[in-house]
């Protein structure tokens, strides 16, 4: 590639904290192979399971799926987790869009391979949810009724080829802010999914820099493609860490349960912080008029986030919500025999081993 390389440091990715590298945690089993509660337990009062339940989280443990919970923890979790879990499958559409017109072969497998990460992003996360008694079928008519959430980033719409590298660098980076911290969060099998969710997401945000970078090194025209798609998704990137933490009532719950790690000014921060750098190295102006450095923080001051329009988004008035929940409609009315033919081909080699089995 000509030009001058980008500097190891600069790249993306180099950022993840250290917590993400994986195998510092011991991955467990995601389902227990026994889901009833432990005899030892059941004869205990709810005190005493309530008390367990609060010091395995202080002393920084794990509770898992065999674990008593409180109601609303759990609820919490399925909420949060399903959200996420629907956040992959129609975060695969912005991009997916692009697959058949990127431009050269290298580019399309790229691509190609990182929607298809999100897709098992999706599936891991789904997963996770069903160890908390809620199955993926339930989960996804929610989604589908429009019930439940998906973030809020996925109904802005990819106009441009330059969106494949901005979603990658900005959006996948500041997913990876968000749920790095969450390889540690309280819950078990959501903690261990989000550890291979983390490693992969940071491909994503690399090919994302390195795409930008390869257009920055190109015509006039690409780079004003560059900056036009980066003005369009740097505010709503920023709005992605949620509402500022004295107007997100659930956040300081989910944090005394060990459910998130950070609030979401912090999360924004850090990612304000990490991706300055990388736009100075990329050449691009983040459209903030008020982005500085704060010697005394040490850290940069930015502008607010219109929040208006991000309550507008989560009210269903984004550019593409309409759209998007129709594709998913659609494509899962269109999965309908895929299903159906699982179950039918399940059911017969259920029938085929009992058959051979009284043989
Ligand atoms: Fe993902
Ligand atoms: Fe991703």
């Amino acid at each position: 590639m000509p030009g001058k390389t980008v500097p190891e440091e600069a790249a993306p990715g180099k950022t993840v904290p250290e917590e993400a590298v994986p195998g510092k945690t011991v991955p467990g089993k995601t389902v227990p192979e026994e889901t009833t509660v432990p005899e030892e337990t059941q004869a205990a009062a709810p005190g005493d399971l309530q008390e367990h339940f609060e010091a395995t989280i202080a002393r920084g443990a794990r509770i898992e799926p065999r674990d008593w919970m409180p109601d609303a923890y759990r609820a919490t979790l399925v909420r949060q987790i399903a959200q996420h879990a629907h956040s992959e499958i129609i975060g695969m559409q912005p991009e997916g869009n692009w697959i058949t017109r990127a431009p050269s072969l290298r580019r399309k497998a790229i691509l190609l391979a990182k929607v298809q990460d999100e897709a098992g992003h999706g599936l891991y996360l789904y997963s996770a949810c069903e160890t908390l008694g809620a199955s993926r079928e339930e989960l996804t008519s929610l989604l589908l009724a429009g019930r439940q959430k998906y973030s809020s980033i996925f109904n802005y719409p990819a106009l441009s080829y330059a969106d494949v590298g901005t979603i990658g660098w900005l959006v996948d980076g500041a997913a990876i802010c968000n749920q790095v911290p969450l390889c540690r969060t309280s819950y078990g099998p959501y903690g261990r999914a989000m550890i291979r969710i983390c490693k992969e997401e940071s491909f994503h945000q690399r090919q994302g820099y390195e795409l930008l970078m390869t257009m920055m090194r190109g015509t006039g025209e690409q780079r004003a493609m560059v900056q036009e798609s980066v003005n369009r998704f740097w505010w709503p990137s920023l709005m992605m860490f949620g509402p500022p933490d004295a107007d997100s009532p659930n956040s300081a719950r989910s944090m005394a349960w060990g459910i998130k790690r950070n609030g979401n000014d912090e999360l924004r921060q850090r990612f304000v912080d990490m991706t300055v750098p990388q736009a100075e190295a990329l050449g691009v102006t983040l459209p903030d008029p008020g982005l500085r450095w704060n010697a005394e923080r040490e850290s940069y001051d930015f502008g607010e986030p219109d929040w208006s329009e991000f309550t507008a988004v989560l009210r269903g008035e984004g550019p593409c919500n309409a759209q998007r929940l129709a594709h998913r409609r659609r494509a899962h009315a269109d999965g309908a025999w895929v299903r159906e033919a699982a179950l039918a081909f399940a059911g017969k080699t259920a029938l085929a081993t009992a058959g051979a089995d009284h043989d």
